[in-house]
């Protein structure tokens, strides 16, 4: 309370904060270093950007030749994404009104928490679960639960029976940001049997076109449930992180209120028809699968080969798992002064994690060697993680 005087009386009002407090608790989004800032720090003139999940191929040359196409229309506003959700339900068998298209997947998650989530709901997921999401829906001001991982997998029957009266979204990641693993068919079957209709279930399938030729991973598109929305992105496979560009499937009733929600210009006309171009673009996705499992190949090998504890992944990118926040910080730095950039994990809540992102091949040599001379200098062999 403070005072304020107004005439002979003081009189006592309660000052509300003008920030609210789950707001003024949350940390923002710190993006990862960019090559020019490290390359300037340390002099170098190759630095190999391992960071951020990122295509190292670039974007798909089809994407690139469609966005081009629409410069010559700037000046008119988008369609809200009509002519992509018409082409994605062409390819996924589905009707236009189960898509909805974004500002990549990320968009399409801030709609579904304002439309779906009041003041009395809570929100479940692992810990440590993709920072996009737990700030989301952290910033909503509503309770955030979280169970704790199962060896690095969503642990679901915890999750399961983590379900309450209250809770309204459950958000699974498959595969998952930052550990790269997956829960099975099996495991989200067991799950759902468990899930009351009333709570929505977020799948966010980022990765998962690099996962879906496992036989054992559960493409969403079979799950088409009422309480389910399926979220994925361009900004993965198809190199175009930059373009801000991703969409969703579910039941026509989530589409249509979610319709209600979106902002009515997003995606923009270039993105749309980067979306566009890319989902035609068969021969680069292929030739980034392949790049991907080769780089996942030798970047788990190279790490194991040094003694650490590499978790297994289906995505692109590995998590490493370090004895401590403070080795992992120091690795960040040496690996940096390197030219390589790697992500911590302090924001996810994993402060004694790194994530390392696939690369060319060169920059994956780099990563792996500027791992051992790191290592080589500060414990000799015998690390173990
Ligand atoms: C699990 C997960 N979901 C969503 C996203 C964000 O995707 P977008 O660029 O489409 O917003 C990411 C990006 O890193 C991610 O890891």
């Amino acid at each position: 309370m403070d005072e304020i005087a107004t005439g002979d009386e003081p009189c006592k009002i309660e000052v509300v904060p003008l920030v609210p407090p789950y707001i003024e608790s949350l940390r923002p989004y710190e993006a990862g270093r960019t090559i020019e800032s490290v390359r300037r720090q340390y002099g170098l003139a190759h630095v190999a950007k391992l960071a951020s999940n990122e295509n190292p191929l670039g974007a798909s040359p089809k994407a690139i030749e469609a966005l081009t196409r629409e410069l010559g229309s700037l000046n008119l506003y988008p369609d809200g994404g009509l002519r992509l959700r018409e082409v994605l339900a062409r390819e996924f068998d589905v009707e236009v009104e189960n898509v909805i298209a974004g500002s990549g997947s990320e968009g399409i998650m801030s709609n579904i928490i304002r439309t779906f989530l009041c003041d009395d709901d809570e929100v479940l997921t692992t810990e440590a679960a993709f920072t996009g999401f737990q700030v989301l829906a952290r910033s909503r001001g509503v309770q955030y639960r979280t169970v704790p991982y199962d060896n690095w997998h969503y642990d679901l029957p915890a999750l399961a029976a983590h379900i309450n009266a209250h809770t309204k979204i459950v958000y699974l990641a498959n595969p998952n940001n930052p550990t790269g693993t997956i829960f099975t068919k099996h495991h989200f079957d067991e799950f759902y049997k468990h899930v009351p209709e009333r709570v929505l279930i977020i799948l966010d399938e980022a990765y998962f076109e690099y996962a879906k030729d496992n036989p054992r991973y559960p493409d969403s598109m079979h799950y088409r449930y009422d309480n389910v929305i399926t979220l994925r992105t361009f900004s993965k496979i198809y190199g175009l992180a930059g373009a801000r560009i991703g969409y969703g499937f579910a039941h026509q009733e989530l589409i249509r209120n979610l319709l209600k929600v979106k902002l009515p210009f997003e995606p923009s006309t270039p993105a749309e028809a980067a979306g566009i171009g890319a989902l035609a673009d068969k021969e680069f996705l292929h030739r980034s699968l392949e790049l991907n499992a080769r780089g996942l190949r030798t970047l788990t090998e190279g790490l194991r080969s040094l003694g650490l504890t590499v978790v297994p992944s289906e995505a692109n990118f590995v998590m490493t798992v370090l004895p401590s926040a403070q080795d992992a910080a120091r690795v960040f730095e040496e690996l940096l002064a390197q030219g390589v950039i790697v992500r911590p994990l302090a924001a996810f809540g994993l402060p004694h994690c790194l994530r390392i992102s696939t690369g060319t091949n060169e920059d994956i040599e780099l990563c792996v060697n500027a791992w051992r001379r790191s290592y080589a200098a500060s414990h000799g062999a015998s690390h173990g993680g």
